[in-house]
């Protein structure tokens, strides 16, 4: 790789301006990142990251403001013309095509040879060539459908790295990576500066901003209120200047005070397809008035787990709502009064085409509260509802009209948990409740569950984040493999034990 003069300006932005019709997404934003560091760029959910991200790739046209490397003003309306000037971006949701293989996709749309005939062995010598550069172990021949996330968004980095990117660019790449796989990025990241290019990196997890970055430049309301050297600040210093005030990052509850037993799973089981269980011979409850968490390396059956309890997989095994056991399909099990979060926003939680009102009401849009006369939609009621969940759940901006995917991905997030826990539901599964989330909203998510509790609800909680399901849950299961491995009062859950059993390792 090409060496840049470490510590010049690689790439710089000048009053970057961007309106949308609700809001101005950037306000005059100008920060620069230099060659051979990572530059972290922070602030709430709607802050205007990600706008601000697109317009230096070319997905989004600013409304004002330049953009230069290397000192050079250049002009980008396309992606191609960010490629053309070593710029590389890693969408947070891959832009893959799932049954191509590694090398298929690391090469699509560049490929080696003549028209009409790609050369493959050239390819396939040049991205070897690469993967021993950057110390990347992948399968080329894999199709990317049947890799570990972790994997397929390191083909994410090999396609722009092929494509000779030497400015990355990375929006939360962290979010859906188990903290083994985010520590082999941030290897990976700093050994990439280190060469000599530029990184910049938006995340939500202050601790690993601070470890990962060499500068951090904050934005709130579209403005950057300031840049500083990672060395002379803290998470707490950066969610104050994140947030304009104190973030209490600890969960204030009072001792649980639990009641009949609302979730009862016994002996559930699922098989995949190949015959192996996904979920074996799994029993538990939850009472009202508790937080159950489940702690545990994402893919070891909770996806499974929570899609059995939801009615949106079948099972072997019972599951007992409120002592009932009904049907094995979604609506029978909302209608009971339970509320799902699901880990798959985009898929599960929301129609992106539909509005905020539309989606408010997603799930129980066919039945009173939200119909009236004749079983057609109270569209008044609705409307009403809609803006005063918009409003206790401090969605931004506060539209009830807006439709989901012109959301930034935090307050995406707080619409579903809106309409969760609005519907005041007996059992809530929450997975992943906080993913995406700023800081600033994980307190304020933290508290309607802990609230909601106290009134009744019982909570089952999925979460990759471990000091999540330490701060919030009042026990704590530990599944490993498809089992449960073991149980601990939150109060006895120390990072250790929770480690050992984890690992599958029984203490
Ligand atoms: N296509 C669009 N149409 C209308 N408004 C939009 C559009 N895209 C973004 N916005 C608005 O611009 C603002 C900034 O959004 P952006 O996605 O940049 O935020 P972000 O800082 O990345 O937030 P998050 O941390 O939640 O991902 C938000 O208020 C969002 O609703
Ligand atoms: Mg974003």
């Amino acid at each position: 790789m090409a060496a840049h003069q470490v510590g010049s300006v690689a790439l710089e932005l000048k009053d970057i301006t961007k309106r949308y019709p609700l809001v101005l997404a950037n306000d005059h934003i100008s920060l620069d990142v230099r060659w051979g560091e990572v530059l972290a760029v922070v602030g709430e959910n709607g802050a205007g990251k990600s706008t601000l991200m697109k317009i230096v790739y070319g997905l989004v046209k600013p409304d004002v403001g330049s953009i230069s490397v290397n000192g050079t003003p250049i002009a980008i309306t396309e992606p191609g013309d960010a490629i053309a000037q070593g710029i590389g971006m890693v969408h947070q949701h891959f832009m893959l095509v799932d049954p191509f293989t590694v090398l298929e996709n690391v090469i699509l749309g560049s490929e080696p040879g003549s028209v009409g005939q790609i050369n493959l062995a050239q390819a396939r010598a040049e991205v070897s060539a690469l993967m021993k550069d950057l110390e990347f172990k992948l399968p080329l021949d894999t199709p990317v459908e049947e890799l570990p996330v972790g994997l397929q968004q390191r083909v994410e980095i090999l396609k722009a790295l092929y494509r000779k990117a030497h400015i990355l660019i990375l929006d939360e790449p962290t979010a859906v990576l188990t903290p083994q796989e985010a520590d082999e990025l941030f290897d990976f990241l700093r050994r990439f500066v280190a060469q000599g290019n530029a990184v910049i990196f938006i995340s939500h997890k202050l601790a690993e901003v601070v470890k990962v970055s060499d500068r951090v430049t904050v934005i709130r309301d579209g403005k950057v209120v300031g840049t500083v050297a990672t060395k002379d600040t803290s998470p707490p210093q950066l969610a104050r200047m994140m947030v304009g005030r104190e973030v209490i990052l600890k969960v204030d509850k009072k001792p649980a005070q639990v009641g009949q037993v609302l979730l009862e799973v016994e002996h559930l089981s699922i098989q995949g397809k190949d015959q192996k269980h996904r979920l074996n011979d799994v029993s538990f409850s939850v009472r009202a008035g508790e937080i159950v968490g489940i702690a545990g390396v994402e893919g070891n059956g909770q996806t499974e787990l929570v899609e059995a309890l939801t009615g949106l997989r079948h099972y072997q095994g019972s599951v007992r709502l409120g002592g009932q056991t009904l049907p094995q399909n979604a609506r029978a099990v909302r209608e009971w009064g339970l509320s799902h979060i699901p880990e798959d926003r985009n898929a599960r939680g929301l129609v992106l085409d539909f509005s905020t009102k539309e989606n408010s009401i997603l799930g129980d849009h066919y039945r009173p509260p939200n119909t009236g006369f004749l079983g057609f939609i109270d569209s008044q009621k609705v409307e009403q509802e809609a803006r005063e969940m918009v409003k206790d759940f401090d969605v931004r901006p506060r539209s009830t009209d807006l439709a989901a995917r012109r959301y930034s991905g935090g307050n995406a997030q707080k619409i579903i948990v809106g309409r969760e826990l609005s519907r005041h539901p007996k059992v809530l599964v929450a997975a992943q409740p906080t993913r995406g989330v700023d800081i600033g909203a994980i307190e304020f998510i933290h508290e309607n569950i802990v609230e909601a509790r106290d009134q009744g609800m019982a909570v089952l909680l999925v979460s990759a984040d471990l000091n999540e399901v330490r701060s919030l849950s009042d026990r704590i299961l530990v599944m490993f493999e498809g089992k449960i491995m073991g149980e601990l009062q939150a109060s006895q859950a120390s990072e250790e034990k929770l480690g050992l059993l984890m690992a599958g390792i029984a203490s």
